[in-house]
């Protein structure tokens, strides 16, 4: 059996008419840029994420760098985040001037852990980003109580997160603003690259929409420099018409998951993802630990089961934070799960029978090491 790690074409089968209906539309129209269907999706965004404001983007880290620079983030600040992250996270940060510093990861959420937060505040810490890793919310209140009692800001990374509630809450409603991605491979994806800023702060809104807009709120009047940053109009008119299908592709990730769960918890040498009960995993990612990962994952390729590595290297160890002068060791939970971490495949429309294959050659697998 062949099992992809993931399959983007599933959600764009089930809905290629309606989706090519809104694209006959906007070519007709030739607005390829702007216009009604960007404000339509915006509006439906804003609804299902919980926040008075949403500005689609033309992606998960120019929603991020967006968010920063409306903040006012500049050189000499520093944001506190994690190792264990995407490389667009810290990509933000410094390409505001700003310094990313790091705090290692809770061991169970493989979040953001608030008690290592303190340690490395500064006169110069301008707020908190922590990120709601593999669709698992950050423990977002003791983080609050940091930035409350210290004035700073919080953003939420949620990137990988459409869904996911923290105490009841959605995600991306409890800071400042958060930032999502559209990648086609993301629980919502576009058909091609789009992200965007949640918020209920309409100045932090208006000022976003002037950085994805060469710093323009009106045509040829440049308030400042920004960026060519926006969503174009096809990747919104399909981002609109999938939305309304998100609750359901959570339910059928979240099915997945807990077949898993069900199938993996009782083999030797495994450690299987944990969710905290504050928590509503959103399962972007189904990420186990196991001893001789590298093998493990060689030997399920053999089986036909592609799997994932989320991250390998974690963002203090690679080449462009060599100046942040870290080292190895520095972040124990970060650094003990990089070589250890396999994301096996998730997504809706696989079915009952590829997970149990896929558990299947696991429990084989894991055997022979
Ligand atoms: C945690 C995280 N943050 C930010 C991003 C950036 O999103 P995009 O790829 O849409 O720029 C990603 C995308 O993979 C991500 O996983």
């Amino acid at each position: 059996m062949k099992i992809p790690f993931l399959d983007v074409s599933y959600a764009n089968r089930a809905l290629k008419e309606e989706i090519l209906e809104g694209w006959s539309t906007i070519l007709d129209s030739g607005q390829f840029v702007g216009g009604d269907a960007v404000r339509n999706c915006e509006e439906a965004m804003a609804t299902a994420f919980g926040t008075k404001h949403f500005a689609l983007v033309s992606s998960g880290t120019d929603a991020l760098r967006f968010i920063l620079l409306s903040l006012g983030l500049g050189p000499g600040d520093e944001v506190i985040t994690v190792p264990n992250t995407f490389i667009a996270t810290t990509e933000a940060i410094s390409q505001c001037g700003a310094t990313p510093v790091f705090v290692d990861i809770d061991p169970t959420t493989y979040t953001m852990d608030p008690e290592a937060i303190s340690g490395v505040l500064s006169p110069r810490t301008k707020g908190i980003l922590p990120v709601h890793l593999y669709g698992h919310p950050a423990d977002l209140d003791p983080i609050r109580a940091v930035t409350e009692q210290h004035d700073l800001w919080l953003v939420e990374d949620a990137a990988q997160a459409h869904g996911a509630r923290y105490k009841d809450k959605p995600t991306g409603t409890l800071g400042a603003a958060a930032a999502y991605s559209f990648y086609p491979g993301k629980n919502l994806g576009a058909c091609g690259e789009a992200g965007g800023v949640a918020t209920n702060d309409e100045a932090l809104d208006a000022k976003v929409r002037m950085y994805r807009d060469h710093g323009q709120a009106r045509k040829y009047n440049h308030a400042m420099e920004g960026y060519n940053g926006r969503c174009d109009t096809l990747q919104a008119s399909a981002l609109e018409v999938k939305l309304a299908h998100l609750d359901t592709w959570q339910s059928a990730r979240s099915t997945i998951a807990a077949q898993y769960h069900v199938l993996l918890r009782d083999i030797p040498g495994i450690l299987l993802p944990g969710t905290a009960p504050w928590a509503t995993h959103a399962w972007h990612l189904y990420v186990i630990q196991c001893k001789e990962r590298d093998h493990v994952a060689a030997l399920l390729a053999e089986a036909g089961i592609a799997t994932g590595l989320h991250y390998p290297i974690p963002l203090h160890l690679q080449e462009p934070y060599d100046h942040l002068d870290y080292t190895g060791g520095a972040f124990p939970n970060t650094e003990a799960m990089a070589s250890k971490l396999l994301s096996l495949p998730l997504y809706p429309g696989l079915t009952e029978d590829q997970v149990s294959y896929v558990a299947e050659q696991v429990a084989k697998t894991l055997s022979t090491v």
